[in-house]
């Protein structure tokens, strides 16, 4: 059957969350309703996730679907946002890491897994982010995740802007039942929601969480005015800077910089998988009692391994490229292509949302209209992220599109040119079926009332 036959099928129609809460004994068993829904799409072409780059993540390259389909092609799915992962220094940086320490950490940080590159990597952070504590992590999962178990107990509080990423929201699930979320980047909000839990519970403590870029929807928030509320309400600032930190602000400083506020923020959380060219992450704070307490007290520093010695290597490597001369050149071009990217849309007709950064949201809106041209795009040799519901709401649906350093600003226009042709196609493709469905509903209507 054609795919504009199955328009109003599960394969349009249903979301992750259909499949989410199975209930029943058989815990193994009750996977196989997703299963089904999920390989449908796959045979289709319809579920654009878990593809593999078969190179480098460059401007150019492979990319292989979960089927094993292959396609050449722009890529604009990768966080590689100053292209610092194949750049010489970085990778003969890499070379020496191995030989000299060879691959494995060997341990967590508590039981032996520190390497002379960490300690040096907690110093340079430490530096660039004007607070003195710098606790490392093998993912920036875990230590948005481990910041938070780390510090909050179940009487606290923990408010988060409501587009947190789930590091931080399960993080604060698994600390306390008190989790409470503000309307997206609404200070106002924030402010009434503080006053609140104060005027009910002044004993306890409360952990605000935003992020220095949002992912999604690339916009950022009023950071100095956000930490004067929690300051007026005895509650502790967390801001994860995943996205920001390298690619935005003065020397890379990311948007703490951007606004000011190097050191002023309580609490700093971030990951290296979106600049710094390793996995990673880490928390920094002005007091060494909090370095301390979470790195002992917070899950994943303590019982998982720690970052291996050439992860910690290249993160130096990046930090010392991104504060320097080229550093400023490379994010220079990274926006010349943010904006590329958007102009190019604008031009047919598509306004991507927040503000320029490497990260470039495409609405679309229609979850089919979406899904038809993932599949296209793919064909047609671009990579690019489709984000669904239940990831953004449902009816905000878009590609997230990611430049890198490394694009040229054609690449740019061309990719835009793909995306946004593939959006208007299956645009059409989806009114007009739904056109005809809905004439042959009135045919059927009438030949019913002839009956
Ligand atoms: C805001 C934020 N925090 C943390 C993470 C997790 O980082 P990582 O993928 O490096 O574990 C991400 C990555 O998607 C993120 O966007």
């Amino acid at each position: 059957m054609e795919l504009r036959d199955q328009l109003e099928s599960p394969l349009f129609t249903h979301f992750i969350s259909n499949y989410s809460q199975p209930t029943g004994p058989d815990l193994l068993g009750r996977t196989e309703e997703f299963f089904q829904w999920q390989e449908a799409r796959r045979q289709t072409g319809l579920w654009p996730y878990s593809r593999s780059l078969e190179s480098a993540p460059t401007p150019e390259g492979g990319v292989r679907s979960e089927t094993g389909t292959s396609r050449q092609g722009l890529n604009f799915g990768s966080q590689d946002y100053l292209g610092l992962s194949t750049h010489p220094e970085v990778v003969a940086t890499a070379h020496r890491a191995i030989e000299q320490y060879g691959l494995h950490s060997a341990g967590s940080a508590m039981l032996g897994g520190n390497t002379a590159p960490s300690l040096m990597l907690e110093k340079a952070l430490a530096e660039h982010l004007q607070m003195p504590h710098v606790a490392l992590f093998s993912t920036g999962w875990g230590a948005g995740f481990g910041a938070i178990v780390g510090l909050v107990r179940p009487d606290d509080h923990v408010v988060l802007d409501a587009l947190s990423h789930q590091c931080l929201q399960q993080g604060a699930a698994a600390a306390t039942q008190n989790v409470s979320r503000v309307p997206h980047l609404s200070n106002r909000a924030m402010r009434r929601k503080l006053q609140e839990i104060r005027s009910k519970d002044a004993r306890n403590g409360i952990l605000v969480v935003t992020e220095g870029l949002f992912s999604m929807d690339s916009d950022v928030p009023r950071i100095e005015e956000l930490q004067s509320i929690c300051r007026e309400f005895s509650a502790t600032l967390l801001v994860d800077v995943a996205h920001d930190l390298g690619a935005l602000g003065p020397r890379g400083t990311g948007s703490l910089g951007a606004q000011g506020l190097l050191g002023k923020v309580d609490l700093v959380v971030g990951a290296f998988s979106k600049t710094f060219a390793s996995n990673g992450g880490f928390m920094a704070t002005r007091s060494p009692a909090v370095r301390q307490f979470v790195r002992v007290m917070g899950g994943p520093h303590i019982f998982s391994n720690a970052l291996l010695p050439i992860q910690a290597a290249v993160v130096l490597e990046a930090l010392r490229i991104v504060r320097s001369e080229e550093g400023e050149a490379l994010r220079k071009k990274a926006r010349e292509n943010s904006m590329a990217l958007r102009m190019a849309f604008a031009e047919r007709g598509i306004e991507c949302l927040g503000e320029p950064s490497n990260v470039v949201p495409v609405p679309v809106g229609d979850p089919k209209v979406a899904r038809l041209a993932a599949k296209l795009v793919f064909e047609r040799g671009v990579f690019s992220n489709l984000v669904e519901y239940p990831a953004v709401r449902l009816r905000e649906t878009r590609f997230r599109m990611q430049v890198m350093a490394t694009h040229t600003t054609e690449q740019a226009r061309q990719g835009a040119d793909v995306v946004a042709g593939a959006i208007e196609e299956a645009r059409r493709l989806v009114k007009s079926q739904s056109r005809s469905a809905r004439a042959a509903a009135l045919r059927e209507e009438r030949a019913q009332a002839e009956l």
